[in-house]
C-alpha cells in the first residue's frame, strides 16, 4: 500500500490516562458498508444505507463508484447511491491499490454486466492476500478470467447456480461469489461459507433488495432472481455495527480501568471476544442498547488464537496484545488468518513491551508500565491498538501515520476524549 500523504495533523498525541467513565457511540461497521456499497451496483435506482461511519475508506469506495457513474450523496451517517442503467464496470488501480476491498465489485458487477474489469490488488502490510479463492469460485459459476496490464477481466455470458466449495471461510470469497450468485440461474450453494456478522449484514441487504439468500445447515443457499431493486425503505438500510471499533474501547477501558457504556455495540456479534476479555479480569454487561465495560486493577493474561468467525477475530488481535503487554502473567498469541500480521509488535517493544515473536506465535510477558514513546501506524487497527496502548504508558506516545487509522475510525481522538482519555491530534 501507498503511505498516505504526510501532512501536519498526521499523529496522534496520547498521554498516560487515570480510569476511563461515561458513553460512546459506536458507529456502523466499516467491514459491512463497504460490501453494501458494492451491491448496490447489482440494482438501478436510488440506495439509501444508514448509520455509515465517516471514515476515509468509505470516501474511497464512494470514489470508487463515482468513477463507475454511480451518483453519490453523503449527509450525516447517511449514503444516497443513484445507480444508473450503464455503469463502466471498471475499477482502476490507483483506486483498488488504496483500499483491496474494492475487490468486491467484481461479483455485483459480473452478476449485472456480465463483463468486469478491475486492478489486481498489491500486497500489504499483512503480507501478501491473493484473491485466488475468489476467482475459482466465480469460475464455478461460469465467469472466465483473463489477465492483462495488471488488470484481471471477467466475463459471463451467463452465470449458473453450482456447488461452491471454499478451501477456506474466506470473507471476500463469500462476498464475492454471493453478490454474483443472487442473479445467476439456479440455485447455489457455497460450502464453507465465512460467517461472519457482516456477512449476516450483506444476506439481510441482499434479500431486501429482493435476492433469495439463506442458511441450508452449513452452507449458504442462494435462490437466483431475474432482477434485485434497490431497498423499499425511505428511512434506509442500517449498517450493523462495528464491532472492531468497539474492540478499540474495550481495550482502553481494560488498559486505563474504568466503566464505560458502548452505545449501539452488538455483545452477541463478540461473544467469544467478550469470554475473552472476561477470563482477563474484565467485567461485560450487554443489554440491549449496548454493552457495559468495567475494569478494576491490573489484567491477567490469558493465551490467544485466532480463528475465523466464531472465532476470536484476527482484527482484535492488536487490541488484546496491547491489553497483554501490562497483564500479569505470560501469553502465547497465535495469528491463523494472516501469517504477517506482527509488524507493530516492534512499535510495542519500542514502548518498552516484552513480546517474542517466532513463526505466526508471539510470546507476551506483561509489564507493570509502558513508557511512552514516538511510534508508527502501519494499518488501521494496528494504529489504533498503539493509541490504545499510549493511554497506559508512562510521559507521551505520538503515533505517527494517523491517516491510516481515519480509514477506519471516525474521531478516535474525540471519542476518547469523550470518555476521559488524554489524547490530541497533531
Ligand atoms: C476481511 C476483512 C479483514 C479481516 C478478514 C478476516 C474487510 C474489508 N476486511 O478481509 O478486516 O481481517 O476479513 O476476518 O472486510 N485468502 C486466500 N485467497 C483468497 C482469499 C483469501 O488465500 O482468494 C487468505 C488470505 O490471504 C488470508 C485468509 O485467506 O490469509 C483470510 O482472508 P479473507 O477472509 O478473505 O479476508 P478479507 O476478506 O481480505
Amino acid at each position: 500500500m501507498n503511505e498516505p500523504d504526510s501532512d501536519e495533523r498526521d499523529t496522534i498525541v496520547a498521554r498516560r490516562s487515570s480510569a476511563l467513565d461515561g458513553e460512546v457511540r459506536i458507529g456502523g461497521a466499516k467491514n459491512s458498508v463497504l460490501k453494501l456499497m458494492a451491491a448496490c451496483l447489482g440494482a438501478e435506482g436510488r440506495h439509501v444505507l444508514a448509520n455509515v461511519p465517516d471514515i476515509s475508506d468509505v470516501s474511497l469506495m464512494c470514489e470508487l463508484l463515482e468513477a463507475m457513474g454511480v451518483i453519490v450523496t453523503r449527509d450525516d451517517h447517511r449514503l444516497i447511491l443513484d445507480v444508473p442503467a450503464e455503469l463502466h464496470t471498471e475499477a482502476p488501480y490507483h483506486l483498488v491499490e488504496r483500499m483491496r476491498a474494492s475487490i468486491v465489485v467484481l461479483g455485483p458487477l459480473l452478476a449485472r454486466f456480465g463483463t468486469a474489469r478491475v486492478a489486481l490488488p498489491g500486497g500489504d502490510d499483512f503480507g501478501p492476500r491473493p484473491i485466488d479463492m475468489h476467482l475459482r469460485a466465480l469460475e464455478s459459476l461460469g465467469a472466465v478470467f483473463s489477465t492483462e496490464h495488471g488488470d484481471i477481466s471477467a466475463r459471463a455470458d451467463t452465470l449458473t447456480g453450482a456447488d461452491v466449495v471454499l478451501e477456506y471461510p474466506s470473507v471476500g470469497a463469500t462476498e464475492n461469489v454471493l453478490m454474483a450468485a443472487v442473479r445467476a440461474k439456479g440455485r447455489t450453494h457455497i460450502h464453507n461459507a465465512a460467517r461472519e456478522p457482516e456477512i449476516g449484514d450483506l444476506v439481510g441487504f441482499l434479500n431486501a433488495m429482493g435476492a433469495k439468500v439463506g442458511w441450508a445447515g452449513d452452507r449458504l443457499r442462494i435462490d437466483g432472481v431475474e432482477r434485485l431493486h434497490p431497498i423499499r425503505s425511505d428511512s434506509g438500510y442500517r449498517v450493523i455495527a462495528d464491532r472492531i471499533e468497539a474492540s478499540t474501547y474495550l481495550a482502553a477501558v481494560g488498559m486505563c480501568g474504568g466503566s464505560v457504556f458502548l452505545r449501539g455495540a452488538v455483545a452477541d456479534h463478540m461473544t467469544m471476544l467478550i469470554r475473552k476479555l472476561t477470563e482477563m479480569g474484565m467485567h461485560i454487561a450487554p443489554d440491549a442498547a449496548g454493552v457495559q465495560a468495567t475494569a478494576t486493577g491490573r489484567l491477567v493474561a490469558a493465551d490467544i488464537s485466532t480463528l475465523p468467525y466464531p472465532g476470536l477475530a484476527t482484527d482484535y488481535k492488536p487490541f488484546l496484545v496491547a491489553m497483554l503487554t501490562t497483564a500479569s502473567g505470560v501469553a502465547i498469541v497465535t495469528e491463523n488468518i494472516f501469517t504477517g500480521r506482527f509488524r507493530y509488535i516492534d512499535e510495542l517493544r519500542r514502548m518498552g513491551a516484552d513480546i517474542r515473536t517466532e513463526g505466526h506465535h508471539a510470546v507476551i510477558r506483561g509489564a507493570e508500565h509502558l513508557s511512552g514513546a514516538p511510534v508508527r501506524s502501519h494499518d488501521i487497527r494496528a494504529g489504533a491498538a498503539l493509541v490504545v496502548a499510549g493511554l497506559a504508558a508512562e510521559g507521551q506516545t505520538e503515533v505517527a501515520g494517523a491517516s491510516h487509522i481515519d480509514r477506519g475510525y471516525e474521531d478516535l481522538v474525540g471519542k476518547l476524549v469523550g470518555i476521559g482519555a488524554t489524547v490530541s491530534r497533531s
